[in-house]
């Protein structure tokens, strides 16, 4: 069947504050520090996901929830711009759009989220229409979106009743509980594209290799699970089958904000080329890789011919 549609994106939609600086500590007792950069810049895990795939040449369609105030109008006019259909977006009265303040250091980074409108969001808020023209359908920051955790079995099963593949990335729990009823999410998910962290706390292993192994475990049999390494690139595991393992290639890192995301697209991308485990993983560290060229999640990412020239010669081990 033809679809209009390569990917739904569901979920969180809002603008990233990116605070750079090799030291972006905050002094408190009122201090002012001068830090070199703050950018105001699109954010949310699904968005900038969003943004990858479209960036790659993929038909995409985002469904979020911002509030009717500027920073949600402004973040949707950008998204728009880089080609994501966001007429599916709800503004939601009375409730601020969500925001990220990213206090982004030399060697690691810290994020303060005011969710507002992105945990407004319900999977009832998806229309039916954009999930019938999808072949795939992904969401993204589980644990922020507890309106949309609740709705997503049935919104994933009914996408693939449309013959739709699903994928999610959990992203972090700021709960530290890591459930929010995700056992019945992964009964109807085909891909789950944790980062390492994420995967360590969801499978309860001290191993990416073994929690590959626990989560794909949990996902009905077939699930593929590609957990993201960061600098060491990444490893994946479909259903029983054996762990292929991804080295990330040596890149200049300005920033690995969204890097993540941008592995997703990637993965996306070759998944729905119908390619196998080990090339879906190069192209997503390919991806992953190069949107670390620049300041926040959305500048660095590379189009379709960039990335396909870094994957060819990357190495599955
Ligand atoms: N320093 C880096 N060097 C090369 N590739 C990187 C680097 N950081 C991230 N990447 C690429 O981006 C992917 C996702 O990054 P990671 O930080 O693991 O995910 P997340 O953003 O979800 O925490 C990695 O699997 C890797 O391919
Ligand atoms: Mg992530």
């Amino acid at each position: 069947m033809t679809r209009a549609l390569d990917l739904l994106v569901v979920g969180d939609v809002n603008p990233d504050i990116v605070v750079a600086d090799p030291d972006p500590q905050p002094l408190f007792g009122q201090a002012e520090r001068i830090v070199d950069t703050i950018r105001l810049t699109i954010g949310g895990s699904s968005t900038i996901a969003a943004c990858a795939a479209a960036r790659l040449g993929l038909r995409v369609a985002l469904v979020g929830a911002v509030g009717d105030d500027a920073l949600g109008r402004l973040t949707l006019d950008a998204v728009a711009a880089r080609g994501v259909d966001v007429s599916g977006c709800r503004v939601v009265q009375g409730v601020p759009t969500g925001a990220s303040v990213i206090l982004a250091g030399a060697e690691d980074r810290a994020i303060l989220t005011a969710t507002g409108a992105i945990g407004e969001l319900r999977a009832s808020d998806v229309p039916e229409a954009l999930v019938r023209r999808a072949r795939h359908v992904h969401a993204g920051s589980f644990f922020l979106q507890p309106r949309l955790a609740a709705g997503l079995p049935g919104l994933f099963g009914a996408a693939r009743s449309a013959g739709a593949t699903t994928s999610l990335d959990p992203n972090f729990d700021p709960d530290g509980r890591w459930d929010a009823g995700l056992a019945a999410v992964l009964a109807e998910t085909d891909v789950l594209l944790p980062n390492g962290g994420e995967a360590l706390a969801l499978a309860g292993v001290d191993d990416p290799v073994r929690a590959a192994r626990v989560l794909a475990g949990r996902g009905g049999g077939s699930m593929t699970v590609a957990i993201k390494l960061g600098p060491d690139g990444a490893v994946g595991v479909r259903g029983e089958g054996d762990p292929v393992d991804v080295v990330a290639p040596a890149v200049d890192v300005v920033d690995a904000i969204g890097a993540g995301d941008a592995f997703d697209a990637g993965f996306l991308a070759a998944w729905l080329d119908e390619r196998p485990l080990d090339a879906c993983l190069r192209l997503a560290v390919a991806c992953g890789a190069l949107s670390t060229r620049a300041l926040g999640g959305v500048d660095g990412q590379a189009t379709r011919d960039e990335a396909e020239a870094l994957a060819g010669p990357l190495a599955a081990r």
